[in-house]
């Protein structure tokens, strides 16, 4: 990582996912390892699926959002969790579908919509 021409040593990284905190060291994750990769393998969250694998399908989409310190500022965006490293997620908080809603704490408006209106055809990339 670099900040302002000088390298940055991380040697954890913090991040919220649906709310979570997770901590994981430096070295305990290959620095490859896409976000999607640890939503699947390593958190009770399975509904950000891999389809294509290269930012084409929208199955792997998350929300991201990311504090700005110097303007003091939260930004959101979607991403494609199948190309963004893990490492880029650094202090930021993450939402996958199951963050919006689910059956216990109930639907997001967006998902009750998808369902009233049939939006989806095998469902594998609706959670995107
Ligand atoms: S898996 Fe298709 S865009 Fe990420």
């Amino acid at each position: 990582m670099e900040t302002a021409g000088r390298a940055v040593t991380v040697d954890r990284l913090v991040f919220a996912l649906n709310g979570r905190r997770y901590e994981v060291a430096a070295g305990e994750v290959d620095p490859s390892m896409p976000l999607l990769e640890f939503i699947r393998t390593r958190t009770p969250f399975k509904g950000t699926k891999l389809g294509c694998g290269e930012d084409g399908c929208g199955a792997c989409v998350v929300l991201v959002a990311k504090y700005n310190p110097r303007k003091d500022e939260v930004t959101e965006f979607s991403a494609s969790s199948c190309l963004t490293l893990l490492y880029s997620i650094n202090f930021c908080s993450v939402i996958t579908t199951e963050g919006l809603g689910n059956t216990q704490d109930g639907f997001h408006a967006v998902q009750k919509r998808m369902s009233g209106f049939h939006a989806s055809q095998c469902g594998f990339c609706t959670p995107g």
